[in-house]
């Protein structure tokens, strides 16, 4: 309901719309534009959507001024602390926290879709040896829309609860296939006798007749990075999916279309750019000139694990992950090169006591640290954003998941400001 109206005026027509204006439960509160066009005659105009509600939604909640964030209304740190990711999987998608019971059935129904049909290992040889690992992510992630294609009604609840598992289950093992076809390694298969993030690991890093022994800091370390990077609203790739799912297209194909978009530099693909951006600077002397060139408009060259959309404050996770990488650097062993966290924090440093930041707001996000603890886990560079969608495909399908039980819901199709020619007619090529 709304308890009152914002007034737009047309100062050349001297018409006006009233907009009802909409509360949620925290957050600032919108009004709502759709008679905007037939009252005015006029569209909205928003690049990149930075003043724009797309929907309403339950799941997640940020707040970029103080650095909140709430999943069904949880604070990430005591989720972080307390919970598991398969728990915030559950914790997502059916909005409460499961007693025991109810976790340990979720759990044995993720695993029993978890396995991915023999064939999908196809796919993969078709990629070269050295292939980024996102492009046959985005790519095998579209097959599985082939496997499931044929029984999937989206519109039936127990259809849709069934993908939801069937994404979250299968994931870990899509992921597991991309890291060892680069590694040269046998693919390997989901172990129902571990936990989920235990069995990911199981299915990444065992050799072949050796029994995988996991060390419980590391998939400790996992978990809580899989916590961190399991919703985040309404990001691009989130958006992504919800704009494929409102055309209803397969889930595994809006999917597949999240995680394309998820492989940006800009989004999730900074983790592993953040390293790059770290390698690149070496030692800590040639920081200054590092931000020197951020803050240099005729250099296209941004800070990486720097700035948010949302956040002018410090993003919570960023928080999180830099405390966990001075317990994961310290105590593992994997951890070669230990100066690329003290380059990172002097960086850090740097850059918030840097008048261009502080005036901006720049602080530094989710993918400053990350790419720190998954170095020390043994995960190559180029899997970083791999990792990172395997997290968030569980916010991905918890979203799509909102998105076809909405009753507002419909195909998403934004309006444009044309800029180009007038109307002229067609020139025969002799005569142009
Ligand atoms: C993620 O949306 C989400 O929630 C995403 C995410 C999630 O969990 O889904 O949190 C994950 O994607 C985190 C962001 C990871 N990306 C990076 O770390 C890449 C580096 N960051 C920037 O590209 C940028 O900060 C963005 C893309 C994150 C945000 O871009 P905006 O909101 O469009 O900001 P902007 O480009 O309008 O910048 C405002 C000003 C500009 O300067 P002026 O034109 O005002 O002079 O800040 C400057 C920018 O040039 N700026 C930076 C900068 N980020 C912004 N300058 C140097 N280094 C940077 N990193």
């Amino acid at each position: 309901m709304s308890d009152h109206t914002v007034t737009i005026s047309d100062s050349a027509s001297g018409k006006s719309v009233e907009c009802p204006v909409y509360k949620g439960t925290y957050g600032a509160p919108v009004f709502a534009i759709k008679d905007v066009p037939g009252e005015l005659g006029m569209f909205t105009l928003d690049p990149g959507f930075a003043a724009t509600a797309s929907c309403r939604s339950a799941i997640t909640y940020l707040d970029g001024e103080h650095g909140i964030l709430l999943h069904r209304g949880y604070p990430i740190e005591q989720l972080a602390e307390h919970s598991t990711y398969l728990e915030v999987c559950y914790l997502l998608l059916h909005g409460e926290l499961p007693t025991r019971e109810e976790f340990e059935a979720y759990e044995r129904s993720v695993e029993e879709v978890a396995h991915v049909h023999e064939h999908i290992n196809r796919f993969y040889q078709g990629y070269r040896y050295d292939a980024h690992p996102m492009s046959m992510m985005v790519g095998v992630l579209g097959a599985m829309a082939s496997y499931h294609h044929h029984n999937l009604d989206i519109w039936d609840p127990e259809n849709r609860e069934l993908t939801c598992r069937r994404i979250i289950g299968k994931m870990p093992a899509i992921a597991a296939k991309c890291y060892r076809y680069l590694q040269g390694l046998p693919f390997t298969y989901t172990d129902p006798t571990r936990h989920h993030v235990e069995n990911f690991m199981q299915m990444m890093f065992s050799r072949p007749n050796v029994e995988y022994q996991a060390d419980p800091k590391a998939v400790r370390a996992l978990d809580l990075m899989m916590i961190l990077h399991a919703d985040h609203e309404q990001n691009a790739s989130t958006s992504t999916v919800r704009l494929a799912g409102s055309a209803e297209s397969s889930p595994y194909a809006a999917v597949a279309a999240g995680a394309a978009t998820l492989w940006g530099k800009a989004h999730g693909g900074a983790n592993e750019a953040v390293l790059h951006m770290l390698y690149e600077i070496g030692d800590k002397k040639n920081i200054e000139k590092f931000v020197a060139r951020a803050k240099d408009k005729d250099d296209n060259f941004r800070l990486m694990g720097f700035g948010h959309r949302v956040y002018k404050n410090y993003d919570p996770r960023a928080t999180i992950i830099r405390q966990a990488c001075h317990d994961v650097v310290d105590n593992m062993a994997s951890s070669d090169e230990p100066w690329l966290f003290e380059t990172a924090m002097a960086l850090e440093e740097i850059a918030l006591k840097d008048e261009y930041f502080i005036e901006r707001k720049l602080y530094p996000n989710v993918d400053f640290y990350s790419g720190i603890i998954l170095k020390a886990l043994g995960i190559p560079l180029s899997m970083y954003t791999v990792m990172f969608a395997v997290s968030r495909a569980a916010g991905w399908i918890a979203q799509w998941k909102e998105l076809m039980e909405d009753p507002e819901f419909r195909i998403g199709r934004p309006r444009q400001l044309y800029v180009g020619p007038e109307k002229r007619d067609y020139v025969p090529i002799d005569q142009r």
